[in-house]
């Protein structure tokens, strides 16, 4: 049990209720903030602390074996130190590898960031579907069984594109993204067979909705392109709907396992989502 959990019979502490353990969201970097900006859209006033694996960045060129000890034991320390009611994954390659083994550790709800292969098969009118992931997401046996369950009867075809990674974290900077990234990315998706008939394209990467106008931009004609934060933001909402929040907003904080310095090009960037405290883990 939580000792900071507040259901909606608040301990009263002199006039106000007790302080409201936060939401934390983890990515390597800036990727997760494409679904912190989801949540915080239908949950405005809730504390939120965003946490950083830098020093582990980037996941999407680690193997699993690697990827499934570091995650856990991060996630781990982050609860131990913020008491978090909820943790929400809000990156997918860290989501496909750990999410059963950082369940099976932690015991508050974790939601996790797949691919959003249902949706966009849902909404493809050519049956030809794209998606961008890094390296190791698209070679993951849980996208092999999102496209058995939900895409069987489409062309489903995959990329992996690390480099874009760096083309979103370039962009929070204030820096250009490498425009050779995005059009290498865009190709590796057109260039393969049916690949002119991709009508859809997933963004199977947190980072990636970052550099969605890039990306749109190089496609030789429209795509839709999908992501799964809207519906990650409602799952957290659904799940943390016993919580009276704050009534007003407060500092989010941003914890890095890497250096504080390195986090100062994207300060900007960050008061956006009212990421203002700046610690280390
Ligand atoms: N944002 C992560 C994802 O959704 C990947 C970042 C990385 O490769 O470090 O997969």
């Amino acid at each position: 049990m939580n000792p900071y959990r507040l259901t909606k019979e608040p301990v009263m502490t002199g006039n106000y209720p007790d302080t409201t353990g936060p939401l934390l969201f983890f990515d390597t970097g800036v990727g997760g903030l494409s679904i912190l900006r989801e949540a915080q859209r239908l949950l405005p006033t809730a504390p939120v602390v965003y946490a950083a694996d830098y020093a582990g960045m980037p996941y999407g060129t680690k193997t699993e074996a690697e990827l499934s000890t570091r995650i856990p034991l991060l996630l781990g320390r982050l609860v131990e130190r913020y008491k978090p009611q909820l943790v929400t994954i809000a990156c997918n390659t860290a989501s496909t590898i750990a999410l059963d083994v950082v369940r099976s550790v932690l015991d508050i709800p974790v939601v996790g960031t797949v691919p959003a292969v249902k949706p966009a098969s849902l909404m493809t009118k050519t049956g030809v579907v794209g998606l961008l992931g890094t390296t190791a997401t698209i070679r993951q046996p849980y996208v092999d069984r999102l496209a058995g369950e939900f895409a069987a009867d489409k062309k489903l075809l995959r990329f992996g594109a690390p480099e874009l990674v760096h083309a979103a974290e370039a962009k929070l900077r204030g820096e250009e993204p490498d425009p050779e990234a995005i059009t290498a990315a865009v190709k590796g998706l057109t260039d393969q067979e049916h690949g002119d008939e991709i009508d859809t394209v997933i963004l199977a990467c947190t980072h990636f909705p970052l550099v969605q106008a890039e990306l749109q931009k190089s496609f030789p004609r429209p795509v839709q392109f999908i992501d799964g934060a809207q519906g990650i933001a409602r799952r957290i909402a659904y799940l943390t709907n016993d919580i009276i929040w704050p009534e007003t907003v407060r500092s989010g904080i941003f914890v890095t396992t890497g250096s504080l310095d390195a986090l100062a090009p994207y300060r900007k960037a960050f008061q956006e989502f009212g990421l203002e405290k700046f610690e280390a883990l």
